[in-house]
């Protein structure tokens, strides 16, 4: 995920986090029967993606590599944030007021403790939470034409971003924590992400 022969997929370079289980056909229609829900709910994830690029620079200052790569990844975010919010302001809506994502917390409830495995977790479940974001922004963008045409570009650029970002953090995990640990990791988080997406109720929300 995403399929093969999808233009959001990265390039052969990146390694791929390979998502267990599709998203339910329920989540598009809900997504875009409350299309103007989905889109505070986006901005708002733009925005975390953006800090959660900053906090690990904060977290890891000495990792020169991861930091900047951080700084690349947060400025990105942060233009994907200006970019949402845009949309917003020209459709007459606001930001809402930080509400939190049981996704998200149920992702970062699994980070372990211990050096290593905190560094290890943090990056797969931003490289997890990335690459749902993509599989999803790519549902929105090939919906989008017969809906709001003039956004189904920016969603294909969007997903197309986090692709990228989803094989960015498998790759810094795979760098900073060794090859082992990150695979290992890798594929019980995923486990865990399959199961998560089944049980919580669907939303008017990237998750
Ligand atoms: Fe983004
Ligand atoms: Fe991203």
């Amino acid at each position: 995920m995403p399929a093969p022969n999808d233009p959001a997929r990265s390039t052969a370079e990146e390694p791929m986090l390979d998502l267990r289980v599709a998203t339910s056909p329920v989540w598009l229609e809900v997504a875009l029967e409350n299309f103007d829900e989905l889109l505070v709910d986006h901005a708002a994830c733009e925005r975390k993606a953006f800090s959660t690029g900053m906090s690990l620079v904060s977290s890891y200052p000495t990792l020169t590599g991861l930091v900047s790569a951080m700084i690349d990844f947060s400025r990105e975010e942060l233009d994907h944030f200006r970019i949402v919010h845009g949309i917003l302001v020209r459709r007459g809506l606001t930001l809402a007021p930080h509400a939190k994502d049981p996704y998200a917390r149920e992702l970062v409830s699994r980070i372990r403790r211990g050096e290593a495995e905190t560094l290890c977790d943090r990056l797969l479940v931003s490289g997890i939470i990335e690459a749902r974001s993509c599989e999803r922004l790519l549902l929105l963008a090939g919906a989008l034409p017969a809906r709001e045409p003039e956004l189904a570009p920016v969603y294909l650029e969007l997903a197309r971003a986090e692709s990228r970002h989803h094989g960015l953090f498998l790759r810094l995990a795979r760098t900073l924590c060794g090859e082992r640990m990150a695979v290992e990791r890798a594929r019980e988080l995923l486990d865990f992400e399959a199961e998560l997406v089944q049980r919580l109720p669907v939303r008017a929300a990237v998750h």
